[in-house]
């Protein structure tokens, strides 16, 4: 599985970038809105100078045409950049129309395996299932990636799945076994997920015996 930063923010990007472990970025209109005065198209060229790979920038009109014409626009921005469009009958039509332009996207805000079987169809590079949002719900958000997983196998389908709305790095390796792709993670998230008291405790007590050596 390839991991993706979900973020906007530059310095996290360059700090998961220095650690090798980045494959790709996602960013969506909130994210980008946290980065306070910062030029959309800027963000996503100096994402793009960053991190090689796939770099998501979401669409923000509600009907095909609108989305094709932002895809067209933030496609000139750098040969890296997917163009995320909603799960919508409008964001099929805008995947659609952007294949005809050889340009990639990530169809996003996806919650049930018709709207990601649907997006394939459409030609959609990247598929988006949101697992934390619908754990909030109380329902098992990895049941999605599991049968979008079985849908695309059934189908020989090679739209890639992309876990997105990751809350915890539980939801990393229980995304992996259900079948994702990549997962798209919060910085906060991945720093988390390098933590474990048994590694300080283990640093600890080979720094106290290399010490009491001398
Ligand atoms: O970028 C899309 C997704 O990862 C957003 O996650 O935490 O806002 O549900 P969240």
């Amino acid at each position: 599985m390839e991991i993706y930063l979900d973020t906007a923010n530059l310095n996290e990007i360059r700090e998961a970038a220095s650690w090798g472990i980045l494959s790709g970025v996602t960013t969506n209109p909130t994210l980008i809105a946290r980065e306070k005065g910062a030029d959309f198209k800027s963000i996503i060229q100096e994402i793009a100078s960053l991190v090689e790979g796939p770099i998501s920038a979401e669409t923000t009109s509600l009907d095909a045409e609108g989305m094709i014409r932002e895809g067209r626009e933030f496609a000139e921005w750098h040969p890296n950049v997917v163009i995320k469009v909603p799960s919508t009958t409008e964001g099929l039509k805008a995947v659609h129309g952007l294949a005809q332009h050889d340009i990639y996207c990530n169809v996003t805000l996806c919650f049930n395996p018709v709207q990601a079987l649907l997006a394939a169809r459409a030609g959609a590079f990247l598929i988006s299932p949101f697992i934390g949002r619908i754990d909030d719900t109380g329902i098992d958000g990895m049941n999605l990636i599991r049968e979008i997983s079985a849908v695309y196998e059934q189908a020989d389908i090679d739209t890639r799945i992309l876990a997105a709305s990751i809350r915890h790095p539980r939801h990393i390796v229980e995304s992996a076994l259900a079948g994702a792709d990549i997962a798209t993670c919060p910085f906060s998230v991945l720093q988390q997920a390098m933590k474990h008291p048994l590694t300080d405790i283990g640093i600890e007590r080979f720094l106290a015996d290399w010490k009491s050596r001398q």
